[in-house]
């Protein structure tokens, strides 16, 4: 017999035979593109730290929701930044708050697309932290009614799916017993369940002007070295009625969402977040990288560590890349 019996080459000498044997294929309806939101008219705002990603007035918005349509993304996932921020983070919770009024214009005109509000307050509250804070700490369970609030207003905005992202315990079935209540039986939660306490969210922050004044997340949001943990929180939050569960970020911590989708049965979504974004985007403007292929190469490992769908500000630049693709 020949040796060796089985080259795998055989199966990667041209394009059509690695098509057939590809293990990972991923659609842009599994792609959720983040749009940050803010209050005038002609407001176009770049952020320095991410290319080509804005903040948003409503007018300005409504066509990137139009092109999200276009494309078949998956939906849309909103952040608002306010005008005004205060200790209580007021504008989440109102039914005039930013994000409330830009879901009601999206829903008008693109009553398909799937829209999905970010629930938390930091971007609202003038000290930058998750919730209210109280001798420096966050009070959990003061912040749980502002998630409730700030939820009902979102889903009386018109809001599809909610995705609270505070890490506040508890709060999954807090807010689902307070969507219940008021009649919002049929508004699915996503969860950001596993998310960690990370370096790579710097450049959100700068877009969403949500850094906190002082001190950090540490105390809520998951230490970076537990894996184990994060089947724990995921799970918590099933129980408390998520329907579906996020790991965040995505990149670093693939093996963390392989054990999600491994332990759990409900859909499990990453977000590719800003960090991840801002270096692919930084070294391929050097030239130090092709942007477009490490932007597919990092998208198909989410995908092939288990991901059903990714957040992801890659979302319009990888659907026309599938678009390409698939003609
Ligand atoms: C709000 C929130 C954050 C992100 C999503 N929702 C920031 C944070 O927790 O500090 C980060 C998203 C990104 O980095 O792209 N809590």
């Amino acid at each position: 017999m020949a040796f060796p019996v089985h080259r795998g080459r055989r199966l990667r000498y041209n394009p059509a035979v690695r098509r057939l044997v590809r293990e990972t294929r991923f659609v842009p309806s599994q792609l959720i593109y983040p749009l940050f939101v803010r209050p005038g008219t002609g407001v176009e705002n770049e952020i320095p730290s991410m290319p080509d990603q804005y903040q948003l007035s409503i007018d300005r918005l409504l066509p990137r929701c139009a092109e999200a349509l276009e494309l078949g993304l998956g939906g849309i996932i909103l952040f608002g930044i306010p005008d005004a921020k205060d200790p209580v983070g007021h504008d989440a919770t109102s039914d005039d708050g930013i994000v409330q009024q830009a879901v009601r214009e999206i829903k008008k005109r693109f009553p398909e697309l799937l829209v999905i509000t970010d629930l938390c307050m930091c971007e609202y509250t003038d000290h930058g932290h998750c919730g209210v804070l109280e001798d420096g700490d966050v009070n959990n369970d003061a912040t749980l009614e502002l998630l409730a609030a700030g939820a009902l207003a979102q889903a009386r905005a018109g809001a599809d799916v909610v995705a609270p992202s505070d890490m506040m315990d508890g709060r999954i079935g807090h807010v689902r017993h307070a969507l219940d209540e008021a009649g919002f039986l049929k508004i699915p939660i996503l969860s950001y369940a596993a998310k960690y306490a990370s370096s790579f969210y710097g450049p959100f922050r700068d877009a969403a002007e949500s850094a906190p004044r002082q001190g950090d997340r540490k105390s809520y949001q998951m230490d970076p070295a537990n894996a184990r943990e994060a089947i724990k929180e995921v799970k918590m939050d099933i129980d408390e009625g998520a329907d579906m569960v996020m790991v965040k970020p995505a990149m670093a911590y693939l093996d963390v969402l392989t054990e999600v989708k491994r332990c759990v049965h409900v859909p499990v979504l990453a977000y590719n977040v800003s960090g991840e974004f801002s270096m692919v985007r930084a070294a391929a403007d050097r030239g130090w990288i092709d942007g477009t292929k490490v932007m597919m190469e990092v998208l198909g490992s989410i995908f092939r560590a288990g991901a059903d769908g990714v957040l992801t500000y890659f979302a319009p630049d990888a659907a026309r890349v599938l678009r390409e693709e698939s003609r």
